[in-house]
This record gives structure tokens, C-alpha cells and sequence, in this order.
């Protein structure tokens, strides 16, 4: 039998859930509703009339969910926390109720030998922050995120070091300030936009600050999904325009937060219309972090194009799926290229896949078992691609799938199924799908099972 390992011994193998989409307990034990709450009234904004009332009830069942990792063989889970359970207007007085629940979620993952990995914001703002300061759109609410970070990370006391301030920059500035299909639902003028992205830019800078003063040996990343880029061809010139695409169309984030500033194409294009920067912005945003999460699903191809003012081509065309049955662009060495054009540009100490996986329609087949071979071939190609890279000298550290379980995916609803566990909606029952099983060996053996 060969036993050789495609990846290292102490690689973090994990999963990933965010608050509002697992949760449920929306207005429990004192928790302050979110901008999503908001959004889904009147069942118009999420598919199927859903709604984050329930979802998949981890608030009472994290137990059970836990256990689940457990016998997976999880090092890692990435879960958000609700701000709005903690400070239910955003800011003021702490729930404690709301902290304690994330206390017990910490010490049951860490007595079962799994590492909390926190993010503090993804996407859920308390709504009084909104309706008071029109959420990100003032510098108020970046202050009060910075407290709620502080506060939160001091009542944690210690449980957690691995942090990511926020989350997926372009899923909750742009879908949610520009062509409102996100909470809170706004579209807003370019000029104002521009300073929404600025804004959050400077949360994760502050978040980050303050996560540095109080918790001594924190680490800590944003959970970022910038356009990624796959050059036509592996030659230089062609790896040359990735890169120099890559820079380029992502310069309102991540480019800012590595180079420290925003690059002279993204000033030049937005013109009057570039945010209102303040002394000491990038300072924050761009101090070293201790690794990049990075979500990664799909990307864009690019060739070396001399004959073009910008000297590349990006084919927007490439969303060919063969995977038909699932709503996933299939495109596996997005993840080798995502990695090493962000490595070969900027080094970053360590990099974590933060997301990566596909949603399908799975469900239980009459033995009960939940045969999701989609996924099952979708990560054997993707973890191909990511073992190539770590194979290239490339410094991934940690893998965590989006998702654990199937939950509310945003504005799509519950149609669309995430998890490697499967869950019932009426009876909230889990089924960790074949696909746990793939991970189980894979995390047991080292190799793509
Ligand atoms: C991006 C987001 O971070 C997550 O909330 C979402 O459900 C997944 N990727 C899948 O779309």
C-alpha cells in the first residue's frame, strides 16, 4: 500500500460556518436583531421565504455538531461570531448571556482537541448601527467595531488565538452598498461606495491592533476572496500579466492592505470619486499580519496581451462547470495560482484556504446515506491543485471547507447545500455526508483519500 503523505503531518485540516447562516436563535437570550434579520422581512430577500430564525439551531445543537467534528477528525473550526448576541445595539453594555454561548462553544471545541479559529465579522451588523450611522458607511461604526473586538477578545479570555477581523470584503461591500443584493440591501453612488471599501479596510486594521494589544500570542488574518487570476500558460510573460491583473483588480483591497496604499491604477480609474483617506489609515491597514486567509472558488484566466494598453486579457468566459448539477464554477488550479501569484508578489508568512467548496442538491438516498460524489470529486481536484503548490515551496499551512454543515447561503436560501453534514430542516437532524468520510481518511492518512 502507498503511505506517502500528500500533505504535512501538521497541516489544519477544518471547516468553516459563519453566525447567521448556522445559528438560528435570532432574538434569544437578549440578541439584538443584524442587518440580515432586517433584510428578510417580508420573505422577499432570501429565496424560498427563508430565514435565519432557526437555520440549523448550532446555537443549541453546537454540541452535537462538535462531536461530529470530532469524529471527522477536525484540528480547526472557523465559526463568526453574531455581534449583535454580544453588544445587541453594537455597542453599550455586553449581553452576557450572548458571550457566554460563544465561552461554551470555545471550551467544547477545545475539550474535544479543536481549535476555535474566530471571525469577528461576517456580514451581520447589528442593525442599530446601521439605522444610527449608516453601518460602514461612517468612520463611528469602525470605532465601535474596534471596541467590540477589544471587549469581546478580553471576555474570551484566552480561548481562542486565531482570528480573522472580517470577512469577504467584496461580498459584503459591494453586494451590500453597491447593487444591494446583499443586506443592507443599498446602492449607493461610486464616491460613497469607494468609501465604504476604505472604511472596512480600516475595521480589519483596527481589529487587528486591538487583537495584538490584548491577546499576546494571537494570529491574525481577514478571510479574503479577491479576484483570482490563472495565466493561459505557465511562461513567464504569461504569469507576468497574472500577476500584474491580479495587483491591479484587486487594488481596493487586498493590494491596499499588503502594499500599505492603494495603487496608482485604482486612484487613476476612481479619480474624484477614490475615498477620503486619514493619517494613520495604513498605518492599521497594512501592519503585518500572521497569515492570509484566503476563500477560494474560482477565478478568471489571463494571458499576456502586448498589444493591449494594459499589456493582459482577462477572458470573463471561463464559468464552464463539469460538474452540471452543482451551482459551482469548477476550476481547480485556482487554487495553485491563487497561491502563488498572491506568494510571488507579497510572501506572506503562512497562508490558510479560509473557504473552498461547492454547493449541490444532496440528499438522503434510501439507506438513508447521503452520497454527495460531487463534492467527493471536487475536492480530490482541488486538494490535487493545493498539494502541487505546497509541493512548489508555496507555504500553505491549513484547509478549511466551507462549509461544515448545509445552511442558509445568504440570499439563495437553504436550496443550495454546502456542508460535508447534511442537515433536515424540519427535524434538524445531521448527516455527515460521504464526503466527511473522504475527509476522516484524508486527515487520518495524509493523503487524498
Ligand atoms: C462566501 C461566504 O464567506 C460564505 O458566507 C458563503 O456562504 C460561501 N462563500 C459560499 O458562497
Amino acid at each position: 500500500m502507498n503511505t506517502r503523505r500528500d500533505f504535512p503531518e501538521n497541516f489544519i485540516w477544518g471547516s468553516a460556518t459563519s453566525s447567521y447562516q448556522v445559528e438560528g436563535a435570532a432574538f434569544e437570550d437578549g440578541k439584538g436583531p443584524s442587518i440580515w434579520n432586517e433584510f428578510e422581512k417580508g420573505h422577499t430577500a432570501i429565496m424560498d421565504n427563508g430565514t435565519g430564525d432557526v437555520a440549523c439551531d448550532q446555537y443549541h445543537l453546537y454540541k452535537r455538531d462538535v462531536a461530529i467534528m470530532r469524529d471527522i477528525g477536525f484540528d480547526a473550526y472557523r465559526f463568526s461570531l453574531a455581534w449583535s448576541r454580544i453588544f445587541p445595539e453594537g455597542t453599550g453594555k455586553m449581553n452576557p448571556k450572548g458571550i457566554d454561548y460563544y465561552k461554551r462553544l470555545c471550551d467544547e471545541l477545545l475539550a474535544n482537541g479543536i481549535e476555535p479559529y474566530i471571525t469577528f465579522y461576517h456580514w451581520d451588523l447589528p442593525l442599530a448601527l446601521q439605522q444610527k450611522y449608516g453601518g460602514w458607511q461612517s468612520r463611528e461604526c469602525v470605532k465601535y467595531f474596534a471596541d467590540y473586538v477589544a471587549e469581546t477578545a478580553k471576555a474570551l479570555e484566552g480561548r481562542c488565538k486565531n482570528f480573522f477581523t472580517v470577512n469577504e470584503l467584496l461580498g459584503c461591500v459591494d453586494q451590500g452598498y453597491l447593487n444591494g443584493i446583499c443586506a443592507p440591501g443599498l446602492r449607493l453612488s461610486k464616491k460613497e461606495h469607494n468609501q465604504v471599501r476604505h472604511n472596512m479596510l480600516l475595521a480589519h486594521g483596527m481589529g487587528l491592533q486591538v487583537l495584538r494589544d490584548i491577546v499576546p500570542d494571537a494570529r491574525v488574518s481577514l478571510a479574503e476572496n479577491p479576484v483570482f487570476f490563472t495565466p493561459v500558460l505557465d511562461t513567464p510573460e504569461h504569469v507576468d500579466a497574472a500577476k500584474r491583473a491580479f495587483r491591479e483588480v484587486n487594488g481596493h483591497f487586498l493590494t491596499a492592505i499588503m502594499e500599505g496604499g492603494y495603487p496608482d491604477s485604482y486612484l487613476e480609474a476612481e479619480g474624484a470619486d477614490a475615498p477620503i483617506v486619514q493619517d494613520g489609515d495604513f498605518k492599521l491597514i497594512s501592519a503585518p499580519m500572521d497569515f492570509l486567509g484566503l476563500n477560494i472558488y474560482y477565478g478568471k484566466l489571463v494571458r499576456y496581451a502586448p498589444e493591449s494598453e494594459k499589456k493582459y486579457e482577462i477572458f470573463n468566459f471561463d464559468t464552464s462547470s463539469e460538474l452540471p448539477e452543482c451551482s459551482v464554477i469548477f476550476q481547480p488550479a485556482v487554487i495553485y495560482w491563487g497561491c502563488r501569484i498572491i506568494n510571488e508578489l507579497w510572501k506572506p508568512k503562512e497562508i490558510i484556504i479560509s473557504e473552498n467548496g461547492l454547493s449541490n442538491m444532496d440528499l438522503p438516498a434510501a439507506d438513508g446515506e447521503v452520497y454527495d460524489i460531487f463534492r467527493i470529486k471536487y475536492l480530490r481536484s482541488y486538494l490535487e491543485s493545493m498539494s502541487r503548490a505546497i509541493r512548489d515551496g508555496i507555504p500553505i499551512t491549513g484547509y478549511l471547507h466551507w462549509s461544515f454543515l448545509d445552511n442558509l447561503e445568504w440570499g439563495s436560501g437553504y436550496r443550495r447545500r454546502f456542508g460535508l453534514t447534511f442537515v433536515n430542516y424540519r427535524t434538524l437532524e445531521r448527516i455527515p455526508k460521504l464526503s466527511a468520510k473522504f475527509f476522516k481518511e484524508l486527515i487520518r492518512t495524509g493523503r487524498i483519500a
